[in-house]
């Protein structure tokens, strides 16, 4: 389904450097507030099934828990192994007192390091 949906306040939303878990129709996103802004990526990392909103973020990236590869959260490339495809970004807006996503993604799922192999 296409759209937008409501994922938290504006009060909700983490400090630069943290990330924040949400539901959107069922799937995990990670909500990543960087200096650059706030991004919305899928929550869990293309080489396994785990949350990367457990993992560190570092500047405009965030870094797996469980085996270090590391995403750029404003494109979602990943861009270090083992994971070799990136994760799914979507719009991020406030309006009011909310922070609303899109319901797809704004970016295709391939990645430099796909191309290449
Ligand atoms: S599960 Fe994320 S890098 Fe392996």
């Amino acid at each position: 389904m296409s759209g937008r949906a409501r994922v938290c306040s504006v009060a909700e939303l983490p400090a630069i450097g943290g990330v924040r878990r949400v539901d959107v129709e069922g799937e995990p996103m990670a909500i990543v507030a960087t200096d650059d802004g706030l991004f919305a990526i899928d929550d869990t990392c293309s080489h396994d099934e785990v949350s990367l909103s457990d993992g560190e973020v570092e500047g405009t990236t965030i870094e797996c828990w469980l085996h270090g590869s590391k995403f750029d959260v404003r494109t979602g490339e990943a861009l270090c192994l083992p994971a070799k495809r990136s994760v799914a970004v979507f719009d991020i807006t406030i309006e009011g007192d909310g922070v609303y996503v899109s319901t797809t993604p704004v970016t295709a799922s391939l990645t430099k390091m796909e191309s290449n192999a």
